[in-house]
């Protein structure tokens, strides 16, 4: 059987982590949580690291191996062999994240690691330009996004739920300057590849937009 890549993007809170992971129980597959992937980079090096120097950058870089275990919903992300904490999870460790995301080398480094992970499985891959640059080639594009003050308030439930802290109001504000600055760096910036088809999640629930993805794929 052929590799089957369906890829998610979308903005922070959008829900993208949810239906991923609902999408691969349904298929039968596992799926890549890349921001994950960027937060592990961002939670190990530590706050500021996206200004080191870039040879302290690689170095650090090429001392990271991410792998890629089981698959559904129990798909679990591995940096160095072991599963990344829920501390990544925090809406600081996200800013810290898409601060990394500017910088070519770690965008770099990500890309091939997650190329490398869809060399050998199929895959849900979700993140910011996993249909625009990272799969282009991926039979089954989905862009996801919504109001940022919907996305604030499922963020804030969502941390709650984790028994983090979490305050509305500044998240709304973390989540805007996030937006900014994920839709406006100068590399793969967040925006749908031309053949994606765009949800607006904030009429629906997790279900109602795992729904018209699997309809859009032909699954009903
Ligand atoms: O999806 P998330 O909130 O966990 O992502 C955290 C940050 O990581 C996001 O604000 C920008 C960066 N990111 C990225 O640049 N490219 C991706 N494919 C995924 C995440």
């Amino acid at each position: 059987m052929s590799r089957l890549i369906v890829t998610l993007d979308g903005p922070a809170g959008v829900g993208k982590t949810t239906v991923a992971r609902m999408l691969a129980q349904r298929l039968g597959i596992a799926y890549l949580d890349t921001g994950a992937m960027f937060r592990a980079v961002a939670w190990s090096l530590g706050e500021g690291a996206w200004e080191l120097p870039q040879d302290d950058l690689l170095r650090a870089l090429s001392r990271m191996d991410f792998e890629l275990e089981d698959t559904g919903e129990h798909s679990t992300l591995l940096l160095n062999g072991v599963p990344v904490p829920a501390a990544i999870r925090s809406e600081e460790v996200g800013l810290w994240a898409s601060h990394m995301g500017r910088i070519p080398a770690v965008r770099e480094f990500l890309r091939r690691s997650q190329r490398l992970i869809a060399a050998d499985v199929s895959l849900v891959a979700e993140g910011r330009d996993m249909g625009s640059v990272v799969f282009p080639q991926a039979p089954h594009k989905f862009f996801l996004d919504a109001d940022p003050m919907v996305r604030a308030q499922r963020r804030y439930a969502q941390l709650q739920a984790m028994g983090m802290d979490a305050d509305l109001d500044r998240l709304a504000t973390q989540i805007r300057i996030r937006d900014d600055q994920d839709r406006n760096r100068a590399i793969a910036p967040l925006r749908p590849a031309p053949d994606a088809i765009c949800i607006d999640t904030g009429q629906t629930d997790a279900a109602g937009v795992l729904a018209q993805i699997l309809r859009h794929m032909g699954y009903d």
